[in-house]
């Protein structure tokens, strides 16, 4: 599994949980990968969707650690809030994490070999709407998949001449609607042999935004970590481990603040950071044709971006101690 991509591969067991009546039902195990809904189910006509990623690992003394688990499920409860969905509880959110990683603990790849289990719980409006409203009926789920690496080396990012999301709209929350709205502008940029696209804030397109899956940072010449900090970005738990990791682990200065497109010439290195992309780093950005290269004086392998990526995969691999709370042990029963 090492070398394969980040991609859908059906495992045995999904946790599903109906909402009715105004109330959840309990939930409960499935061998059953089809969703049957109405044609004109909520999801189907109005995007009514909200979703989360998030991995389980086998650890080297043949454990399964899931990483910071109840920021996944307290983020799936601000998407729903703000997507007018029924909040599923935390609590049973984290139960539903570990029965689907013991139900597929057979499938759940070995220690060190660079894959991992991603689990995806994702919740949607099942029951048919033909007027503007949301659903009353829903679905609560996760599944997950056995997955290798969404990037496969240094990367390459365009600036995209199209935004993503508006200024007071749902980039802060993780719904379909946000990745609908990159199909075109992706299918575009890998056409033209960029691996991502990297978007502008849509209010003033000044300040760098984030990619279509992944937040982004930059190292200055002086060795600090900055970041955007921006209402309309998706708040990335990789990202904030980072910032831990750079603070409290390598002693790096960090900064989250607004960073202007006419900037990023200063910085010596750039990454994405996600829970699909880990910590990827990024080779270049091409803003119209002018070509803007990171890691440009040393080898990546020496970069503060590597040894970033190197802390923080040790703790999401349980090889290093992790702060308290980051990680999810999930016992067989
Ligand atoms: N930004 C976007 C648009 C994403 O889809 C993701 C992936 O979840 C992230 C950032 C990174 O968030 P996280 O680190 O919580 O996975
Ligand atoms: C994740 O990293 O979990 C995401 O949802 C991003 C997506 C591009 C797979």
């Amino acid at each position: 599994m090492s070398d394969s991509a980040f991609a859908y591969h059906v495992s045995p067991y999904r946790y599903i949980a109906r909402y009715k009546n105004g109330v959840w039902e309990d939930g409960f195990l499935s061998d059953d990968p089809s969703i049957v809904l109405n044609e004109s189910a909520c999801v189907l006509q109005y995007a009514q969707n909200v979703f989360e990623g998030l991995k389980a690992r086998r650890t080297a003394d043949g454990k399964i650690i899931v990483f910071r688990p109840d920021r996944n499920a307290s983020r799936m409860t601000e998407s729903c809030m703000r997507m007018a969905m029924p909040v599923y509880p935390e609590d049973l959110f984290l139960k539903a994490v570990d029965d689907v990683v013991k139900a597929n603990a057979d499938v759940i790849p070995p220690y060190g070999d660079g894959s991992s289990f991603y689990l995806r719980p994702f919740m949607i409006g099942t029951d048919p709407v033909l007027g503007v409203k949301p659903a009353s009926e829903y679905e609560f789920r996760i599944f997950g998949s056995p997955v290798g690496r969404y990037f496969s080396s240094m990367i390459k990012l365009r600036i995209c001449d199209l935004d993503r999301v508006a200024p007071h709209g749902t980039g802060h929350v993780k719904a379909g609607l946000n990745y609908a709205m990159s199909l075109y502008a992706i299918t575009e940029a890998h056409a033209l042999g960029y691996d991502e696209n990297l978007y502008l804030d849509a209010a003033t397109r000044t300040y760098i935004e984030e990619t279509g899956g992944a937040n982004i940072f930059f190292i200055t010449k002086d060795n600090k970590l900055v970041t955007p900090d921006s209402g309309t970005i998706l708040p990335s738990i990789t990202r904030d481990s980072l910032l831990r990791v750079a603070a409290d682990y390598l002693g790096l200065e960090t900064e989250e603040r607004p960073i202007a497109l006419s900037e990023i010439a200063d910085f010596t290195e750039c990454g994405l950071c996600g829970t699909a992309a880990v910590i990827s780093p990024v080779g270049s950005i091409d803003d119209h044709g002018t070509v803007l290269s990171f890691f440009r004086n040393a080898p990546e392998e020496s970069s503060v971006t590597h040894m970033l990526r190197e802390v923080l995969t040790e703790i999401q691999q349980g090889d290093r101690p992790a702060p308290k709370g980051w990680i999810r042990e999930v016992c067989p029963d």
